[in-house]
């Protein structure tokens, strides 16, 4: 009797419990949750708060009993594992929750990844070891405001840019301004950007200038001119590029932009401007990437001289910030890094005609950590050939081709800006096989480029969005 009395009661109370458990999980699914609530809802009580296991299986020790592609976590989230308590959630959560919530264990799992990563950097005395190399920073420079490109001259010498409209020239230690730069619109990520020699330098001594332009003060869009420095002024040659005014926007996101040269062909980055769809519109500059001739003349065999509406300047499309982008001299093929949102940081090849994708398919989610999207890929869309998830806000990619360096040739070093990180990527085969951290914590990285001599030139940006502060750094092998 006694028995039966309770039974019933621990059925009424499993019923009320169960009812409200349902009311509850009706509430916390509404919308847009995001994807820190959902964790804590829904997975926290057996994964723990920090992912670290408890009933359920630690997510961030890098063992995974169900597979570890992103795929393949998806999937043990939607359809469960049959006779345990990991159950499917693929009627509760839409697709796009289960790929927020991938994203939401990578980074969590980075986070104690990276702890690991760090332990391999020994930072001691000034003297650094990582990837096999012992090397020491030197800081060669320190700027009121923030820089964003640096070229080498053959003598060794070397332009920076400042974003908020100069040019520097350095020489055996000596800075001076260049006068007469054209104007800028420095606002937002917009300003004085990129800056490259012309192919034939030695004999012409053109330089081009990539930068946010504007007409009427109030919108831009990302143009280069060319001109040469002559008795410390710059003057100009031609306007490479410029958009139509139509095309400018009020946005002070996302312009990209880097210029490389290959096979006498001028390539530069478009980033979105904070318009994602526009990525996709061939009728418009912003979230491409461009080629021209050298003079800033159509080739005709870019791949959409004869599509009607498309601006004829393209290359390769849905480009979200493509910030990085160098030639694999060795290859003489074009890699370009570029930012995802929050997660999704992508290692692209830029080839000609290619859709990479953004905003339809992206490994990144919308940065308040409501889902964008559940997919990665798309028929008839490029899959990046490496990405951060999380972001590591990815900036800049040169290739090591020197001696000072040995263990480091013929791999990339990746600046990024937001995770203050320099690293090393192993590629072989157009695959990356290792991905390494050479210093980490050092300031946000916005360029860098290998000199002569080996060592390695970084632009270093640190302070507030408004109030950045620049600094030139180079990393030479220890003892030297
Ligand atoms: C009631 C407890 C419980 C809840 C709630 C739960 N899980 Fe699990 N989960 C488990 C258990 C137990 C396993 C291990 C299953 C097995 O033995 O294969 C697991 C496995 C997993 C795995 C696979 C791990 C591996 O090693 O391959 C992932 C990923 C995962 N859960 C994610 C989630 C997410 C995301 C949520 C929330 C939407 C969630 N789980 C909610 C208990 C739970």
């Amino acid at each position: 009797m006694q028995y039966s009395l309770s039974h019933q009661n621990t059925t009424k109370l499993l019923k009320t419990f169960f009812s409200l458990f349902f009311l509850y999980l009706l509430f916390s699914y509404s919308a847009s949750a995001s994807v820190d609530s959902l964790y804590k809802t829904n997975c926290a009580s057996c994964h723990g708060n920090k992912m670290q296991g408890g009933l359920g299986e630690s997510l961030v020790d890098n063992k995974w009993l169900h597979g570890e592609s992103d795929e393949q976590i998806f999937n043990v989230i939607k359809n469960g594992v049959a006779n345990t308590d990991m159950m499917a959630w693929g009627n509760s959560l839409s697709a796009q929750e289960i790929r927020s919530l991938v994203i939401y264990i990578r980074e969590t799992k980075y986070q104690s990844e990276l702890e690991q990563m760090n332990k391999a950097v020994v930072h001691k005395n000034g003297q650094f070891s990582a990837a096999g190399e012992q090397f020491r920073l030197e800081k060669l420079d320190e700027n009121s405001a923030g820089y964003w490109g640096i070229e080498f001259l053959p003598d060794n010498s070397y332009l920076v840019t400042e974003v908020s409209g100069k040019l520097w020239y350095f020489n055996q230690g000596i800075k001076t301004e260049i006068a007469d730069i054209p104007t800028v619109w420095h606002r937002g990520q917009g300003g004085l950007l990129d800056i490259a020699l012309h192919p034939d330098y030695i004999n012409n001594k053109l330089i081009y200038l990539s930068y946010a332009q504007s007409d009427d003060g109030n919108k831009a869009m990302t143009a280069i001119t060319r001109g040469r420095i002559e008795e410390g002024r710059w003057v100009t040659d031609k306007q490479i590029f410029k958009a139509d005014t139509k095309h400018h926007l009020s946005s002070g996101a996302h312009f990209g932009d880097r210029m490389v040269f290959q096979n006498n062909d001028l390539y530069f980055s478009i980033g979105d401007r904070g318009n994602k769809e526009m990525a996709q519109d061939l009728s418009r500059p912003n979230g491409k990437i461009h080629r021209l001739t050298l003079d800033g003349d159509i080739p005709s065999d870019n791949p959409f001289v004869d599509t009607p509406k498309a601006l004829a300047s393209i290359w390769t499309y849905g480009n979200r910030n493509p910030q990085g982008m160098t030639l694999n001299t060795k290859s003489n093929k074009i890699w370009s890094v570029e930012h995802g949102p929050r997660g999704g940081d992508e290692l692209n090849l830029i080839t000609k005609a290619n859709n990479y994708g953004w905003p339809l398919a992206t490994f990144g989610m919308n940065y308040n950590g409501t889902p964008m999207t559940d997919k990665t890929s798309m028929v008839g869309m490029v899959q990046p050939i490496w990405h951060w998830t999380p972001s590591i806000a990815v900036s800049s990619i040169e290739f090591y081709h020197a001696n000072a360096f040995s263990t480091w040739q013929n791999k990339a070093l990746i600046g990024s800006l937001a995770k203050e990180e320099l690293r090393l990527l192993t590629i072989v085969d157009d695959k990356v096989t290792k991905d390494e951290l050479i210093i980490k914590g050092q300031g946000r990285i916005r360029d860098l480029k290998v000199a002569a001599d080996g060592s390695i030139y970084l632009l270093l940006n640190s302070g507030s969005r408004s109030s950045r502060q620049g600094a030139i750094y180079r990393l030479v092998p220890a003892g030297k």
